[in-house]
């Protein structure tokens, strides 16, 4: 027997940005898959159907021919199946290997890491947004990416117009302007240092890209470092500001890791399940399909709630809690299956191993303030978008 799709018409977008978590706990126990009408799509929330669906890329497809991430960012490898996505995923695996990312990214990172650390460490107090977490997300990724040295604010304005560009279905001519000039500017970094990678092979995603597959078109170039920034930047800083807002907030555990700090990628692991920083990401069903007793139509746009199925209680115990010492339980924060996310272990690393050991080792008695709390936004994306703190100096 089998059941259609229901439709939800009572919750309102900003409720979704604000908290998402109380409404994902009602359309995970409503059906396997639920219209919502605010986000015009249809949501599905637990964690057994989007690890079914993930295993299943016929049916489940990434590719979209009507994405707007290939209006604004051209034909990614991202939204594209078998061997088409393959290529794409390979040119860039030589980045992404343990042992470039031990011996080349590691030193590199660490350094950025002391720099900013060391900079805002005589203020006493920060938001540790603005003033850790997005410049070292941007740098990072810039040296990853093998850019020119900019401002960091330059990576993070780009990245943002390119995300907003990619998700603007209202068709806001201001959004679309700014989605393009980003893609202008991202296109002419890029032709600014390739004749460089070129001639000189090196670990960054350029390099690799080039020199992996000669025969890869500068448009399929493009497109893929615009998914790249669009998708390498935000993640690790909230991440980042994720990890710390948990450790603040619960005293005892932090303790726990300053003690014992084998106990940072448990942490790590634990604050990208708790709040996971893409909350949502689509695809398409490519045929009529049952899921979980559901008739998913043909040509259904879905989007995977990866948010939710990380507090899904028929997985997690008390999901909603910040426990770094839950029993080790493998979580959806970085995608499953093909798309499983290329950054996950150079992120591990950063945010893991790197920032967040060092920055409470050398802000003493780092803690929040009581007269501005932290605030939490979004659900396709979310994450502390301020995290004010202080510490002894
Ligand atoms: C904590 C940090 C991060 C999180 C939580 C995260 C999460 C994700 C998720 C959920 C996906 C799957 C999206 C989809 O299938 O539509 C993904 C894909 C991807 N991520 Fe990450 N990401 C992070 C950091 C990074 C970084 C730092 C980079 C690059 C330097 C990166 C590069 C990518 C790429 C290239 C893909 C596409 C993979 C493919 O389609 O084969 N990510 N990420």
């Amino acid at each position: 027997m089998t059941s259609t799709v229901p439709v939800v018409t009572d919750i309102a977008y900003r409720d979704l940005l604000d908290d998402p978590y109380p409404i994902f706990r009602r359309l995970r126990e409503m059906a396997p898959a639920v219209f919502v009408e605010t986000a015009k799509l249809t949501l599905v929330t637990r964690f057994d159907d989007i690890t079914k669906i993930e295993r299943d890329p016929a049916t489940y497809s990434a590719d979209n021919p009507v994405s707007l991430v290939n209006k604004v960012m051209g034909p990614t490898f991202m939204r594209k199946d078998g061997a088409e996505h393959a290529i794409g995923r390979k040119a860039i695996e030589p980045s992404f290997r343990a042992t470039t990312i031990k011996e080349h990214w590691a030193p590199k990172f660490t350094a950025i890491a002391e720099s900013l650390i060391d900079a805002l460490a005589p203020a006493g107090e920060a938001d540790l947004f603005a003033a850790l977490a997005a410049p070292m997300a941007s740098l990072t990724l810039m040296e990853m990416i093998g850019f020119e040295p900019m401002p960091w604010q330059r990576l993070a304005e780009w990245s943002q117009s390119l995300i907003e560009g990619a998700g603007n279905y209202a068709a806001d001519a201001e959004i679309e302007r700014k989605a393009m000039q980003a893609g202008a500017d991202v296109d002419a970094a890029i032709e600014a240092v390739l004749d460089r990678h070129r001639s000189n092979p090196n670990p960054s995603i350029l390099s690799s890209m080039i020199n992996a597959d000669p025969s890869m078109p500068i448009e399929a170039i493009r497109a893929n470092i615009k998914v790249i920034i669009g998708g390498g930047l935000n993640e690790p800083r909230d991440a980042i500001l994720t990890l710390v807002l948990g450790l603040l907030d619960h005293p005892a555990q932090k303790q726990s890791v300053l003690v014992k700090p084998e106990l940072w990628p448990a942490a790590l692991e634990e604050a990208v399940r708790w709040i996971s920083p893409i909350g949502m990401y689509p695809r398409r069903v490519t045929r009529s399909v049952e899921l979980s007793g559901m008739t998913l139509p043909q040509d259904l746009q879905i989007g995977l709630c990866v948010g939710a199925a990380n507090r899904d209680d028929k997985r997690f115990a008390d999901p909603d809690s910040f426990d770094i010492s839950r029993p080790k339980q493998s979580h959806l924060a970085f995608g499953a299956g093909p798309h499983f996310c290329a950054g996950t272990w150079v992120s591990r690393l950063t945010v893991g191993k790197i920032v967040g050991p060092m920055l409470f080792e050398r802000l003493r008695n780092l803690r929040l303030r009581d007269d501005a709390p932290p605030v939490v936004r979004g659900w396709v994306f979310r994450g502390p978008v301020s995290l004010p703190v202080r510490w002894d100096v």
